[in-house]
């Protein structure tokens, strides 16, 4: 049984910024720090976790002018493919929705684009990474 949680709320958001780390930034030799910008205090958090607590996922949303910009989704390697991403992403969409706001953008690695094409977001324009060397790409989906 999973639960999608805000980290900021308890004790996890510790915990939280770590799997962020660990899932994007560690793997390209990021130091810790690295995963945080400067919109951490006016975004949206959530965190999925499983029966004893533990993050397995997690994603973050913020508002611009009359749009959203999603980041920073994660979900162990250990988990994979076993639809908890989608319903991060899910949440993360219907936080958007409930703030009167339809349109959402996002910069994907070039992995995570099936992913996202699954959840309906279409494919934009190359991009430059704000970090590492990684193709991204911009991508949209209007709610
Ligand atoms: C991208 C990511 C968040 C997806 O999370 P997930 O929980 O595995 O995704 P889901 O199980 O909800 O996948 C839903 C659908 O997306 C597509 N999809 C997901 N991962 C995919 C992959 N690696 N290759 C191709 N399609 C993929 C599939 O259609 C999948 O449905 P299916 O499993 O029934 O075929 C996760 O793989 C991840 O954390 N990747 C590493 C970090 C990363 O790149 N994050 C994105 C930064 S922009």
């Amino acid at each position: 049984m999973i639960r999608i949680v805000d980290p900021k709320k308890g004790t996890m958001y510790d915990d939280y910024l770590h799997l962020r780390w660990l899932l994007l930034r560690e793997p390209l030799g990021g130091e810790r720090g690295s995963e945080l910008d400067d919109m951490e205090s006016v975004s949206y958090h959530r965190a999925i976790v499983d029966k004893d607590n533990d993050i397995i996922g997690v994603g973050r949303v913020h508002f611009g002018d009359s749009l959203a910009q999603i980041r920073y989704m994660g979900v162990k390697h250990s988990h994979s493919r076993m639809g908890y991403g989608t319903k991060l992403l899910y949440t993360l969409e219907k936080i958007v929705y409930n703030h009167g706001i339809n349109k959402i953008f996002l910069n994907s690695r070039i992995n995570a684009i099936s992913f996202y094409q699954k959840n309906g977001y279409s494919k934009i324009k190359r991009v430059e990474p704000s970090f590492g060397d990684i193709i991204h790409y911009r991508m949209e989906k209007i709610l």
